[in-house]
C-alpha cells in the first residue's frame, strides 16, 4: 500500500523519513504530543483553542481556552480514531470544558482547510486513517492511499502562533510541515 503517493513531495518526505524509521511510534494506549517541524517551524507543540488546532506556544494564544494536547490511539473504535485531551501539565489551570474529543482533518468535500477536535464528526470531517510511519504522522484513506499533508499557516490569534492546516493547494503562505511525535532536542 505504500505505492499510492499524491504527490512528489510526499516521495522526499518518506525518503528522509526512513531515517527515523527505527524509532517506535507511540504504543496504543500511551500517551503523545505532536509537534511540527518544516522550514522555520522547529518543533511547535500542538495546542487546541476554540475547537481548532494550532501550533505554536499556547501561552502566545489570545484564546482563553488554549491548552496543548495530549493524544491517544483509541483502540475500542476500528479504524481507529485519534483521541485529544487537554495536557494540563504544563498549567495549573485545570478548568477546561472538553475532554475525549477527536482529531480530524477537513474531508474532501469540505472548504475548509483547518484541522480541528471534535466530539461528533460530521461528515465534512474526517476522523479516521491517522496512522504513525516511525514517529511520522500519515493518513490513510479508505481506499489505502497514504498521505501527509499538513500544512501551517500564520495566525493572528497569538505571536508564533500558527493554524494547522490540511491539504492547502491554493495559498504560497502556507508552510508544508511533517508532523511527528518527537519533542524537539531543545526541550
Ligand atoms: C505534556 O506537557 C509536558 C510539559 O510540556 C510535556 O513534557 C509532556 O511530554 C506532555 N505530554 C504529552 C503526552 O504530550
Ligand atoms: C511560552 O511562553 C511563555 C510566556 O510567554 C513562556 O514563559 C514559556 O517559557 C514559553 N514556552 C516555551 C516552550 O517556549
Ligand atoms: C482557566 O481556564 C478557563 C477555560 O479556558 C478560563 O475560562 C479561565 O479564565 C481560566 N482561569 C484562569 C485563572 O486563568
Ligand atoms: C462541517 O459542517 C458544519 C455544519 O455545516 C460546520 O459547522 C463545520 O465547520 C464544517 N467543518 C468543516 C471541517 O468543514
Ligand atoms: C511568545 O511571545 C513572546 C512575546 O510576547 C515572544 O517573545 C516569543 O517569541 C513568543 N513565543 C513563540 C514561541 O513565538
Ligand atoms: C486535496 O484537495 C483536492 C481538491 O482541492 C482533492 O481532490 C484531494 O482529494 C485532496 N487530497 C487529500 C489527500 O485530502
Amino acid at each position: 500500500m505504500l505505492g499510492h503517493f499524491v504527490s512528489g513531495a510526499m516521495l522526499c518526505l518518506l525518503a528522509s523519513a526512513s531515517v527515523f524509521v527505527p524509532r517506535a511510534a507511540p504504543g496504543v494506549d500511551e500517551s503523545f504530543g505532536l509537534y511540527a517541524y518544516g522550514d522555520s517551524v522547529g518543533g511547535l507543540s500542538l495546542f487546541y483553542a476554540d475547537g481548532k488546532a494550532f501550533v505554536g506556544n499556547a501561552s502566545n494564544s489570545t484564546s482563553s481556552s488554549a491548552i496543548p494536547v495530549s493524544f491517544k490511539r483509541s483502540s475500542s473504535s476500528s479504524p481507529s480514531q485519534w483521541i485529544a485531551n487537554p495536557n494540563t501539565t504544563t498549567t495549573t489551570n485545570t478548568t477546561y470544558r472538553w475532554s475525549d474529543e477527536m482529531l480530524y482533518i477537513p474531508s474532501s468535500s469540505s472548504s475548509s482547510h483547518q484541522v480541528g477536535f471534535t466530539s461528533k464528526a460530521e461528515s465534512n470531517e474526517t476522523t479516521t486513517g491517522f496512522i504513525f510511519y516511525g514517529q511520522w504522522v500519515m493518513v490513510e484513506t479508505e481506499s489505502g492511499d497514504i498521505s501527509s499533508s499538513f500544512y501551517v499557516k500564520a495566525s493572528s490569534e497569538g505571536e508564533g502562533v500558527y493554524s494547522l492546516l490540511w491539504n492547502v493547494t491554493d495559498d504560497d503562505t502556507a508552510i508544508p510541515i511533517s508532523l511527528r511525535s518527537v519533542k524537539p532536542s531543545n526541550s
